[in-house]
């Protein structure tokens, strides 16, 4: 990373408001950092500035603040983040637009993932969720499968949107049934999540990737599966690929009740 000084462009300053906490373990504590920026500077550049400036701005010194990021144009969902008590990526998270009346912009780590430093946040749980109900598309292992079956163009559109999913974590941070559990052992149990359930979705409309249909339906009719969703639909809300999340649990709510009936028949 190259740390910046003061961009040549700067003409302003900013207050930025940092919820810091240095170990997992740690007390978390809010720094104030006052930096200038320049037009089109956004979270992550102000955030290297503090990097490379790592004083308060009651002049104490203090380390760089930690946060995560990778693609810088909101496809890796990586740099997710709560920017003034909304989460949402902060690489599309332009000064300009997001300035308080007061001056001040305000950055923590979402708080239903463990935190591991500052703002980088361990989002394994959604990682192992999504193996949990078998989120991929069986492919040829050492030999051939064979020719799969053709893909029905007519759901192509609806295919596409669902895969634009980043796996950023929005959805989970906005939804109440969705806890902060620091128990890696607990995960199998609690509650998987829009993001889970909407993968279920896509990769059941996908004409290979249907072939897995019934073990993703078993693994979201139990604990912490879609039965559990209180539908108050804050996952949509916040999605920032405009994912159509209440149709993806509805839908998944109809397929694993379909799946009960069979299963209950012996099907
Ligand atoms: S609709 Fe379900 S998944 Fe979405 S926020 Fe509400 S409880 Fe969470
Ligand atoms: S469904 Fe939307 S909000 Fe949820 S993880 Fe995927 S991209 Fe992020
Ligand atoms: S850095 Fe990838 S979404 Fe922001």
């Amino acid at each position: 990373m190259v740390a910046p000084s003061t961009p040549a462009s700067a003409s302003k300053t900013v207050r930025v408001r940092v919820k810091r906490q240095d170990t997992p373990q740690a007390v978390a504590r809010w720094e104030e950092f006052q930096v200038p920026y320049g037009e089109g500077a956004n979270v992550i550049s102000v955030l290297q500035w503090i990097a490379a400036n790592p004083k308060t701005v009651a002049g104490a010194a203090t380390t760089p603040v930690a946060w995560d990021s990778g693609c810088l144009e909101e496809v890796c969902g990586s740099c997710t983040m709560v920017i003034n008590g909304r989460v949402r990526q902060s690489c599309s998270a332009l000064i300009a637009n997001i300035i308080q009346d007061d001056g001040t912009i305000s950055l923590e780590p979402m708080s239903t993932f463990p935190v591991v430093r500052d703002l980088c946040v361990d989002r394994q749980r959604m990682f192992d969720n999504l193996a949990r109900v078998k989120a991929w598309v069986p492919i040829d292992g050492t030999w051939s499968l064979g020719r799969g079956p053709l893909e029905n163009p007519a759901t192509a559109e609806t295919r596409y949107v669902l895969s634009t999913c980043m796996s950023c974590g929005c959805c989970l941070e906005a939804c109440p049934q969705f806890e902060l559990e620091e128990d890696a052992s607990k995960w199998d149990t609690s509650l998987q999540g829009a993001q889970v359930w909407s993968q279920v979705r896509l990769f059941n409309m996908q004409a290979t990737g249907a072939t897995l249909s019934n073990d993703r339906l078993d693994a979201v009719m139990g604990q912490g599966g879609i039965a559990d969703c209180g539908n108050s639909q804050n996952c949509v809300k916040v999605c920032p690929k405009e994912i159509p999340l209440t149709e993806s649990i509805a839908e998944i709510g109809r397929q694993s009740t379909i799946r009960g009936i069979k299963r209950y028949l012996g099907g």
